[in-house]
């Protein structure tokens, strides 16, 4: 199965071969995979070098590790489009998955100077600052840290930030959204974050800076989100 005069790594081969077998469905998505002791007497190498590429697999997010039981196939990377204008709820629904959210900070803030220039602001304007991590049921995929003008969405509340932001500016301030910014950076995970999103540190995420604006130019939103990289991937169509 390995070949030990190739210049591609063991360890690397015994990755491409897991995941080869992921992929044939000889190991499905949530079943536990053959232990370190196991793989390394079936490869004939040291347990170290299959304990390195089981450790690469959990980071690219292909396996997780449960303490005391073993080590699992973790389930397909979300692919999000990077074209469409959606919300977390719609991204959710339209997969078939539930989507949940916590509200863990609601308050009204004067932004800092970068949140105001973005929103278009006065230096006396006030922002509603909500934080929250979403779900697809019930696990941490983001974390959204939303800046919403006050003057704009002025009866913005903790109720309706449990549901989608999107459908209560839409549906219920009648409100029509028009196009967004976003930008999009690789990251380490903050402890805090980490906590939130339930993921071992140090762990790799994307964060996207999202500047959304009404179909009138008047800015609405600035969203700072935090995504899990184990759990996301993205995906954009491009023409030439
Ligand atoms: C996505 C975007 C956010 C946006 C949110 C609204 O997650 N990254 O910028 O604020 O959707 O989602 P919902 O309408 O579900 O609250």
């Amino acid at each position: 199965m390995l070949d030990k005069q190739s210049a591609i790594p063991i360890y690397v081969q015994i990755e491409d071969y897991l995941k080869q077998q992921i992929a044939q469905d000889v190991y499905p998505v949530k079943s536990i995979i053959p232990s370190e002791r196991e793989l390394s007497e079936l490869f004939g190498v040291s347990r170290m070098t299959v304990r390195q590429s089981l450790t690469n697999l959990v980071k690219e997010g292909l396996l997780y590790r449960e303490k005391g039981r073993g080590t699992f196939v973790a389930e397909e990377k979300m692919e999000q489009p990077l074209n469409g204008l959606t919300s977390f709820t719609e991204d959710m629904k339209a997969r078939g998955l539930s989507p949940g959210t916590k509200l863990i900070g609601f308050s009204q803030v004067r932004p800092d100077p970068q949140i105001r220039a973005r929103l278009g602001l006065s230096s006396e304007a006030l922002v509603h600052k909500v934080v929250r991590i979403r779900y697809a049921d019930n696990t941490p995929m983001a974390i959204e840290r939303s800046y919403l003008p006050v003057d704009l969405l002025p009866t913005l509340s903790e109720e309706a930030l449990q549901g989608s932001l999107y459908a209560f500016i839409e549906q219920q301030e009648k409100l029509v959204i028009g196009q967004a910014t976003q930008r999009m950076e690789a990251a380490l995970a903050k402890k805090e974050d980490a906590e939130y999103l339930q993921i071992a540190i140090p762990a790799a995420v994307v964060q996207i800076e999202r500047v959304s604006t009404l179909e009138d130019g008047r800015t609405f939103e600035v969203v700072r989100s935090t995504y899990r990289s184990d759990r996301y991937k993205f995906i954009s169509e491009i023409g030439r």
